[in-house]
């Protein structure tokens, strides 16, 4: 069974964020729908455990670094419910919709970026192929101040060992 699958109504209670230290953005409403699926726009989709438990979400947007086609990329995110975290899910939902960019789309690049402080997110992104393009200095208005955040790509022709 895939770890992702699209989201559903039911999903969106779960899907709140907001608690950890880097989701500090301030009140929030549960999501009023599910995000599309579709892998040509921005969306996300549900995050599910093996047993087929509502575990978190993947979402992306997508960036552009030209004005052509070819500088297009999507930027990945992740939220994974306190219960589900530490037992691998985030490593193998971000391979597993890095795959699904790759196998899908033409897409030559994927992005990332999180908290220089958030070593978990860094070793699950590192762990599903994605590599350190550099930091992005003060990026993040967060908690009541600004936030580095490190950058993170994985290229459709990267080796990899996920
Ligand atoms: C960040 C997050 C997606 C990571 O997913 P996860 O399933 O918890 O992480 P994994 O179990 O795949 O572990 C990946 C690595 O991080 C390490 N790790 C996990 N939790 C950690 C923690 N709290 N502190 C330090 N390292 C941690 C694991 O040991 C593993 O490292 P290893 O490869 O050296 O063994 C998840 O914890 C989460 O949703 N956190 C809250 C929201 C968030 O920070 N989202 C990202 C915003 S950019």
């Amino acid at each position: 069974m895939p770890l992702l699958r699209p989201q559903r109504p039911a999903d969106l209670p779960i899907l709140v964020g907001g608690d950890s230290p880097f989701d500090e953005f301030g009140p929030r409403g549960p999501k009023a729908v599910p995000a599309p699926p579709d892998l040509d726009s921005d969306g996300g989709l549900t995050v599910v455990t093996a047993a087929g438990e509502v575990a978190g979400d993947v979402s992306w947007r997508w960036q552009q670094w030209g004005p052509n086609a070819g500088s297009r990329c999507p930027m990945i995110g992740i939220w994974l419910h306190p219960a589900h975290r530490g037992v691998g899910l985030g490593t193998q939902a971000q391979a597993e919709l890095a795959s699904l960019f790759f196998q899908h789309t033409t897409t030559h690049r994927i992005e990332a970026a999180t908290d220089v402080e958030n070593v978990a997110e860094q070793r699950a992104l590192e762990r599903a192929g994605f590599r350190r393009d550099g930091t992005l200095r003060e990026a993040q208005w967060r908690d009541g101040a600004y936030h580095s955040c490190h950058l993170y790509s994985r290229l459709r022709t990267d080796r990899t060992a996920v």
